[in-house]
């Protein structure tokens, strides 16, 4: 900071300390005094004014429409308040999210204009969030109602580093943007398998992908994140640096520890693969319970194979007509019909569509995959060790449960089985291991998870009632056969659920420890709204 300006900022301080004690007269005082102490290396004298004026307006500013205009002044270009005639919300992939309006949206687009937003809102008491791809289901998982939003949209970087070893990416983009810099480059990493799903929350939960078999999810393939902490400052993490930090960052989700600002992802050499959906019949679902089960059981046979199995309702005129069911089997070689889906491969699909696999690249199956409805939407989500019978049984229940509410406009429900096999697990344990709980000890697992759509908000009931009736009665069944199992995996899970509990109780107070140590002030436990906290 120049040393004219800081003089002049004293001057002020003294001013304005003797003229009232106000917040807004505080809180200005407190930046101009200080402004290294929010992340600026300098004021103005036109921000200086602004600053000012401001604290003139005193108490008739809420603390949010102060931390607004506050930041107005020290990121002029990138905050828009939503008071404005020219705001344009950005949007959320559900309805719940997108119902919430911030006082205002700060488009970051450095860490250090990260640490300003922290910083302010600390010293005002403005609650905030953090967007990157907004694909969290639930009211505020990435949005909030008169608040700071964090969008860190404009923090699209996609850098491959000239040994090809990492990828630098911004944690604000999504994975379609990260496949279409990659894929020409012949390299990938370990992301997401939708376009518009984000590399932030997807990376910070877990992240299941088409090459989890060989390298297990996408949080343990981060060499490095570069954080900023509760107290503002900018940290790298990784395995020798912070390392019990770089630990909890592997599936203990974003929330609870700091935001990250950049992701330096493990990278390998990737050219064309297979996959695509398949399509089928509900009248076939037992035999791909069968296929997907032994495919579960059989996988680390061959680290390149991934499959789910979903099931759904829809009506395509001509095609579906009701409930259906659907795979992704895909294969990270140009290899089409791997012999490990020779069973699935017997199950004949529906004709004309049933079969979209193909020899492809990352971006073209994301966007295929990519769902682009903006209704009404909620997850759920329980673990199960692998087994057909119970995945027969659960069908079963999913369509017993969703028939009655067919009639329900734009009724959507959708479930699926993900693979839990033992070498997705074994990958875990890499560089010092994840928090996730899941361990070779056990046997191959399958997570279920629920996303189910539709239109009206005078439905919120009726919907939640049966998704709740649904899982219930499959953990029901799964536990009087000693098919259960404590996991729930954070990215699919509902607001109600304890996902920490899922890690175990060592996992979870470790995450506690890590977490006061980190952030002793709880700024983070206080201040960031939405998604799941630790204590
Ligand atoms: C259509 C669809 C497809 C999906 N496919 C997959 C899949 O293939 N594999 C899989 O594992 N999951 C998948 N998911 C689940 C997905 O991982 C979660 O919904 C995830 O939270 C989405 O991340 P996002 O960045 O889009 O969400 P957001 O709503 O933007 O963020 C979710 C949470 O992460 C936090 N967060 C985001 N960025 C940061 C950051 N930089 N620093 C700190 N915290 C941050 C947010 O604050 C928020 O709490 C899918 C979900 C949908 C809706
Ligand atoms: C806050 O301070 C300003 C500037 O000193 C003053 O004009 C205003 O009246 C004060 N507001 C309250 C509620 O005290
Ligand atoms: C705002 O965002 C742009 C990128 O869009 C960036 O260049 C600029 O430094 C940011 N900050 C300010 C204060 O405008
Ligand atoms: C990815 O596949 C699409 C569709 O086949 C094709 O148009 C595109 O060129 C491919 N990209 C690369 C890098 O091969
Ligand atoms: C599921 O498969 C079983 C066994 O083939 C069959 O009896 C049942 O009708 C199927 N369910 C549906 C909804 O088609
Ligand atoms: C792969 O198997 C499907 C049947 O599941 C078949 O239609 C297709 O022709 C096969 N592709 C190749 C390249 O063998
Ligand atoms: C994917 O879907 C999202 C909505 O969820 C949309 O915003 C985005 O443009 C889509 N991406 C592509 C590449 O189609
Ligand atoms: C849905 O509505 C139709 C007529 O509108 C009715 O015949 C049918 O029974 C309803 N189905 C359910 C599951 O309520």
């Amino acid at each position: 900071m120049k040393a004219q300006l800081f003089a002049f900022s004293l001057l002020l301080v003294t001013t304005l300390a003797n003229a009232s004690t106000n917040s807004s007269t505080s809180v200005i005082s407190q930046i101009l005094s200080n402004p290294a102490s929010f992340g600026i290396s300098g004021l103005s004298g036109a921000e200086v004014t602004q600053l000012q004026a401001l604290s003139n307006q005193g108490g008739a500013l809420t603390n949010c429409q102060l931390a607004c205009s506050v930041l107005s002044v020290l990121i002029p270009s990138n905050v828009s308040l939503s008071s404005s005639p020219s705001y344009v919300p950005i949007p959320y992939w559900s309805a719940q999210q997108a119902a919430l309006t911030p006082t205002c949206r700060v488009d970051v687009s450095s860490a250090q204009e990260i640490a300003i937003v922290l910083q302010v809102s600390k010293v005002v008491s403005c609650p905030f969030t953090v967007k990157s791809g907004g694909h969290a289901a639930f009211a505020g998982g990435s949005s909030i109602q008169d608040g700071i939003l964090i969008n860190l949209a404009k923090m699209n970087e996609v850098t491959l580093s000239a040994d090809r070893k990492t990828t630098r990416v911004g944690p604000g983009n999504v994975w379609s943007d990260v496949y279409k810099v990659l894929d020409p480059l012949g390299v990938s990493v370990v992301g997401g398998r939708e376009a518009g799903v984000g590399v932030g929350g997807l990376t910070l939960g877990g992240g299941i992908s088409y090459f989890s078999g060989r390298y297990g999810w996408a949080c343990d393939n981060v060499a490095n994140y570069e954080i900023v902490l509760a107290n503002g400052r900018i940290v790298n993490v990784s395995p020798t640096s912070e390392p019990d930090l770089y630990w909890a960052f592997r599936g203990g989700g974003g929330s609870n520890f700091g935001i990250v600002s950049a992701f330096d992802l493990m990278t390998f050499e990737q050219g064309p693969l297979w996959g695509g959906s398949k399509l089928y019949d509900m009248s076939q679902n037992a035999s791909l319970a069968d296929a997907f089960s032994n495919f579960v059981t059989n996988a680390p046979n061959d680290d390149f194979a991934h499959l789910y199995l979903a099931f759904a309702y829809a009506v395509i005129p001509g095609f579906v007509d009701g409930f259906f069911a659907t795979t992704g089997p895909t294969y990270g070689k140009p290899v089409a019909n791997a012999s490990i889906f020779a069973e699935v491969n017997k199950i004949p699909t529906i004709p004309v569509i049933g079969d979209q696999t193909s020899i492809s690249n990352m971006t073209q199956l994301s966007i295929a995959l990519n769902q682009t409805s903006f209704a009404r939407e909620t997850f759920k989500t329980v673990t199960f060790k692998n087994d057909a019978q119970l995945i027969k049984d659960v069908i079963q229940l999913f369509i017993e449960e969703a028939s009655p509410l067919l009639n329900l406009t734009g009724f959507a429900p959708a479930f699926a089985f993900q693979p839990l096999s033992l070498n997705i697990i074994e990958q875990m344990s890499k560089n010092g291991g994840n928090a996730l709980g899941l361990s070779t000890d056990d046997e191959p697992l399958t997570i279920m998870n629920l996303n189910w759509g539709w239109a009206s908000p005078t439905d919120d009931a009726t919907v939640y009632a049966a998704v709740d009736r649904f899982v219930s009665r499959s953990v029901s069944l799964a536990t009087q056969r000693g098919l259960d199992n404590r996991f729930i995996y954070i990215n699919y899970a509902s607001q109600d659920q304890d996902v920490f509990a899922g890690y175990g109780k060592d996992n979870e107070r470790k995450l506690e420890r890590i977490r006061r140590e980190y952030d002793p002030m709880n700024v983070f436990e206080s201040l960031w709204t939405g998604y799941f906290k630790l204590s």
